[in-house]
């Protein structure tokens, strides 16, 4: 039936043509109903960003210093793609680096060493996700976190210059300080320099950094020299 009152368009009618009897009750549920449902997403959104490890809402990192170091680590720029060479499947390095590594490996292996690359280039985002989902699993804090792990936009695998070596024959050393007592390390303590790489984190460095016998930088390249400079200096003199 089209009355008068159907007529007025509903959005302009000032009062209700027939106003429920429960309308108040109704109106109530319905608004508790809402916060309730609201509340279980909010809660969900947040436990979702905690285990997708956004770094806003699991601990604030401090300010880098005066000389730009973060809880130790200095910034470095991310490689350029278009620099970057596979090594071994999975890993990339700078194009330069990568031939020293290459180079290396080859004398090492002719000496009877074999040497295992762990980790080489990382980007951003892998270096945030090897920082804070760790930091969060062990319960630490980012002071503690990155005495082994640089946080994001501070780690020297950003450059493309620098890895992570193991020894083949002994995979339980890898990433353990105890790598130092292999014949790996051993070599390339004797002949890393001569295909310029360098230790970057060798015990009671400087920075703080946990002792990474492991961890090696290719110095090799104006470019390279002068993006580890900083570190190097502050290794040397401090
Ligand atoms: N483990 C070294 C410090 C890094 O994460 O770059
Ligand atoms: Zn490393």
């Amino acid at each position: 039936m089209n009355t008068q009152l159907d007529e007025i368009p509903v959005a302009r009618r000032l009062t209700p043509s027939a106003p429920p009897q429960w309308g108040g009750p109704l109106v109530l549920v319905t608004l508790l109903a809402s916060i309730s449902v609201m509340g279980v997403a909010v809660f969900l959104r947040l436990n979702q960003d905690m285990y997708s490890f956004s770094p806003s809402l699991v601990a604030p990192l401090p300010q880098p210093g005066a000389d730009g170091r973060l809880l130790g680590h200095f910034s470095y720029p991310i490689a350029q793609e278009g620099d970057l060479v596979e090594v071994a499947p999975g890993h990339r390095l700078h194009g330069d680096a990568a031939a020293g590594f290459l180079a290396m490996q080859k004398a090492a292996a002719a000496d009877g060493v074999r040497l295992q690359l762990l980790s080489a280039f990382r980007d951003q985002e892998t270096q945030h996700n090897l920082f804070f989902p760790v930091m969060v699993e062990r319960g630490q804090q980012p002071e503690e976190r990155a005495q082994v792990s640089a946080p994001p936009g501070y780690s020297e695998h950003h450059t493309g210059y620098a890895l992570d070596l193991g020894d083949a024959y002994h995979p339980e050393l890898d990433l353990e300080p105890d790598f130092e007592k292999s014949d790996a390390f051993a070599w390339l303590q004797q002949h890393a320099h001569r295909y310029h790489f360098r230790l970057s984190f060798p015990a009671h460095n400087h920075q703080g950094v946990a002792y990474e016998p492991w961890h090696w930088r290719w110095e090799g390249s104006i470019q390279a020299l002068e993006l580890f400079e900083q570190a190097r200096r502050f290794n040397a003199t401090t």
